[in-house]
């Protein structure tokens, strides 16, 4: 049969052209989509993830609100220049409690996705306050104010509802405790047996250098000051996966 012949009838009737595509793009499609029907779940799971403590979730807030994603991206990509400077690359079970994630491409200052436990507290607080007092040559605006202003801790409970409504799993427990355990997280010498219960690998303490208050900055430096730390990455061998 002289098939290819016949190509001149498919491509003078539309119809006839239109339904046979339909048909051809119908079977790319199902080949992509029907396995990860199939999958458990698409986000391998990692050890050590954990959702954020209502101190470092709030931090987050003063990170997306103050737009410092607009310069900062946090995903190392799996080359190797990018995982000298910044650490093991970026792994998708990393941003999975992240609404909205912050992966971002614009990079007008460095990667911050393993940031945390790289400098201290001081550090961050007085970069944040002036950067060119301990880099020269930086054009990173100064966040001064967020030391003044005091975190405004109710209505976090509602934050980590709306969170565990699209997955994170936050318990009522969590959420019952978030202002308590906000206010252990940032208190020296608080009692934090029920956040530590609740979290695994979190810093308590002073972050802005003001123990009396509770400020935006000490919520913004606890956040800083996990990102990465989680997930224990000596397990795994990074230049395995990029060769
Ligand atoms: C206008 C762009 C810009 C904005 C907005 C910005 N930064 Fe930066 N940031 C930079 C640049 C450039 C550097 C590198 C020079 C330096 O260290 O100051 C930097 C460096 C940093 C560093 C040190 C990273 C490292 O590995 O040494 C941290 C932490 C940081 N920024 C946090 C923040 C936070 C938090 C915010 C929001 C409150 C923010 N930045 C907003 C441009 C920006």
């Amino acid at each position: 049969m002289d098939i290819l012949g016949k190509h001149g009838a498919v491509e003078k009737n539309a119809t006839l052209l239109l339904g046979l595509t339909l048909v051809v793009v119908s079977i790319g499609g199902i080949v992509e989509i029907a396995p990860l029907f199939y999958l458990q779940n698409t986000v391998e799971k990692v050890e050590g993830m954990r959702p954020y403590t209502p101190l470092e979730l709030a931090g987050r807030d003063v990170y997306v609100r103050e737009g410092c994603y607009v310069c900062h991206s946090q995903m190392i990509r799996p080359f190797r220049d990018e995982v000298e400077r910044y650490g093991h690359y970026s792994l998708a079970a990393e941003s999975m409690y992240d609404h909205p994630f912050q992966w971002g491409s614009k990079r007008t200052g460095p990667d911050l996705a393993r940031v945390g436990a790289r400098y201290s507290n001081e550090w961050h607080v007085e970069h944040l306050t002036d950067p060119r007092a301990l880099v020269p040559e930086s054009i990173m605006p100064g966040y001064g104010h967020l030391a003044n202003t005091e975190l405004d801790t109710f209505g976090i409970d509602g934050h980590l509802k709306a969170n565990a409504a699209v997955g994170v799993p936050y318990t009522q427990e969590d959420i019952a405790n978030a202002r308590a355990d906000l206010i252990a997280q940032a208190t020296p010498d608080a009692s934090t047996s029920g956040l530590l219960s609740r979290y695994d690998k979190v810093t308590v303490g002073d972050f802005d250098g003001d123990p009396r208050r509770i400020t935006e900055m000490d919520a913004l430096v606890a956040y800083l000051q996990m990102l990465g730390t989680l997930v224990d990455f000596s397990a795994y061998d990074a230049e395995a996966n990029y060769r």
